[in-house]
């Protein structure tokens, strides 16, 4: 599968998407409503992506117990999205409920399943009780959640090598953390370039401020398409 960018619509309410979706290339299809955007405007937030026929990745990273999980992905379904996160340490059943409502939905819904949040370390793991080397934990997870039903894992892209030897081509690999050469890091700790992060096997690449902060947007998103063209 040739990889592609998603668009982090990281903005208070829906007002401001139509001047960032009209002001992009066409070819970039998908775009990620996370719990900013939803919280604020709810589904209305989706309105505008979908009158341009964009996909969209709601990131909502559901947790909570198996039921209600399973509930809340045959809600978002009926928002026709295409990918919908949640997070493996929710555990077994949890995933597969989810799964298993994204597949009774029937609509091609994807669960994709987040492992250990970027913004955490070691010293932050052991806080909570969670002893294992940082790198061993977030395999063990990614492999419960595909062996559980998930279609597939956000990670860092530092990360998308390790989850593509042990798990094949199968699952689909997200990675955000994406910097290109030279751009602002700003709080992102574990970066990739763009191209880097596609040769290690991600399908799909978020990224945000590298292209909506840019002087030229447009430019950016064009530059960093270009550079994963072929790959
Ligand atoms: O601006 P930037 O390219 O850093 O945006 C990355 C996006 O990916 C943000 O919406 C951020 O919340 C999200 N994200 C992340 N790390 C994760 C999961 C999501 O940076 N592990």
């Amino acid at each position: 599968m040739k990889a592609k960018i998603i668009i982090a619509l990281d903005v208070p309410n829906a007002d401001a998407i139509p001047a960032i979706v009209d002001a992009l290339p066409s070819e970039i299809e998908y775009y990620k409503v996370g719990l900013e955007l939803y919280s604020s405007d709810g589904p209305a937030a989706l309105a505008y992506l979908k009158e341009r026929n964009k996909k969209i990745f709601l990131d909502l990273k559901l947790h909570d117990i198996p039921r209600t999980v399973a509930r809340a992905v045959s809600s978002a379904a009926k928002h026709n999205v295409q990918l919908l996160t949640i997070h493996s340490t929710g555990g077994k059943e949890m995933i597969k409920a989810a799964s298993d409502a994204a597949k009774e939905a029937g609509n091609g819904m994807q669960i994709v399943a987040v492992t250990i949040l970027t913004s955490m370390n070691q010293q932050n793991l052991t806080e909570i009780g969670m002893n294992k080397p940082i790198t061993e934990q977030i395999m063990t997870l990614g492999e419960l959640a595909i062996s559980a039903g998930a279609h597939g894992l956000v990670c860092s892209p530092l990360e998308a090598q390790g989850f593509r030897n042990k798990l094949g081509l199968g699952p689909i690999l997200i990675t955000p953390g994406i910097r290109p050469a030279g751009a602002d890091v700003g709080d992102q700790k574990r970066v990739a370039t763009p191209a880097s992060a596609v040769q290690a096997g991600a399908n799909f690449l978020v990224i945000g401020r590298p292209i909506l902060e840019a002087k030229d947007p447009k430019a950016s998103a064009m530059a960093i398409l270009e550079e994963i063209r072929g790959l």
